[in-house]
């Protein structure tokens, strides 16, 4: 793609959001910050922007998009319910999600209208769509007035970006303009659920978690390993290795067979609390292996964990292991979507 250069625009002044708005208008391609990652936008009902994207990202097409609005209203158009069998339920479903979390960290997926271009959805019957929360898009949106579609801002399979420095660490040149609202609040996308299916099921795991949708949703379903049903369009995000550091090896372990591999090449990513206490144990003044730490609370882990995988590549070690958090009965539901992302990025599978 020919390179162009990325223009930086500050999120808090009202002149660059109407910059970035004109652009997205324009078929212009412009990333812009979230409560959960920065996501690459553009006019969800041009299939020029779209393919944009596309290239930008090298994403492959089979990969469906996820639509941004600004309101509920602007929501219910890109989907289409008339036809359903049980349009009632999940017409319901919809209403309990949207009311329960929006704007916020979910995105919903139903049949969509004929207005939404097949290009966008991968050729799926159905749409995703969500309401982001973060000041900026929803500035940006309500500015725009134009549905958007926005994947994550980064290149395929990289992490996704949850500050503006790894928007461009990926696709500097490659897009019109990135809209700087700062650090993501959350640092984990979306949690995905098709309401479309016999029980609602959840596609992706993220930012809102499991029990937090059972409560509103009691027969909730968390897909399976993310294989592939028959008749199903899956999340294609959910297939393969993905959301991982460019590192030969990375290996998931618990925190008491990290001391093997304390030396040079391979880097570790610890919680707070056990890179203190091995540090203790082995008495070191210094940690000899390149190393990085998270929080031990899991909301702010999650917010510091894909910036500490691109710090990670920055050490130009050919080893990571991962510390896999050790869970309690009290604390499985905050774990469970960064489990999946930490589980993903240590797949042999890519
Ligand atoms: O938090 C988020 O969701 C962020 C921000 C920018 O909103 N976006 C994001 O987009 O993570 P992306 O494209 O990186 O991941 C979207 C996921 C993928 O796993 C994709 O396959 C799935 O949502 N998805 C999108 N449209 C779908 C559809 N029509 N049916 C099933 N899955 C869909
Ligand atoms: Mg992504």
């Amino acid at each position: 793609m020919k390179s162009t250069k990325t223009l930086i625009l500050n999120g808090q002044l009202q002149k660059d959001i109407e910059v970035a708005s004109e652009l997205l208008s324009n078929d212009k391609i412009v990333s812009f910050c979230t409560e959960t990652v920065y996501g690459l936008g553009a006019w969800g009902f041009s299939e020029k922007a779209i393919n944009k994207i596309f290239k930008a990202k090298n994403r492959p097409k089979c990969n469906p998009l996820i639509f941004h609005v600004a309101n509920i209203a602007s929501a219910k158009k890109l989907f289409f319910h008339e036809n359903c069998k049980n349009k009632d339920v999940i017409e319901n479903r919809f209403t309990l999600l949207a009311h329960s979390f929006w704007p916020g960290p979910l995105t919903i997926v139903s049949f969509k209208s004929n207005k939404v271009p097949l290009l966008a959805t991968a050729n799926s019957a159905k749409v995703a769509v969500r309401i982001p929360s973060h000041l900026v898009a929803q500035k940006l949106l309500n500015t725009v007035k134009k549905p958007l579609v926005a994947p994550s801002a980064n290149a395929s399979n990289r992490p996704s970006p949850t500050c503006a420095k790894h928007v461009l660490a990926t696709l500097d040149g490659k897009i019109d303009a990135v809209l700087d609202g700062g650090i993501c609040q959350r640092g984990l996308e979306s949690t995905v659920v098709d309401i479309t299916q016999k029980c609602p099921i959840i596609l992706r795991l993220g930012a809102i978690s499991f029990e937090q949708i059972k409560a509103i949703l009691p027969n909730i379903k968390v897909k399976n390993g993310g294989k592939k049903l028959k008749n199903e369009h899956a999340s294609p995000g959910m297939l393969k290795k993905h959301y991982s550091p460019e590192i030969d090896s990375i290996t998931l372990l618990p925190s008491s067979e990290m001391l093997k591999f304390w030396h040079t090449k391979t880097a570790l990513l610890m919680l707070n609390n056990s890179a203190k206490k091995l540090k203790k144990e082995l008495g070191i003044r210094k940690y000899k292996s390149p190393i990085e730490t998270l929080p031990d609370d899991p909301l702010l882990y999650a917010k510091e964990l894909y910036a500490a995988f691109y710090r990670l590549e920055n050490h130009n070690a050919t080893k990571l292991i991962i510390e896999k958090p050790a869970l309690n009965l009290k604390n499985t539901d905050d774990w469970q979507a960064i489990l999946d992302r930490l589980k993903r990025a240590s797949s042999k599978n890519n």
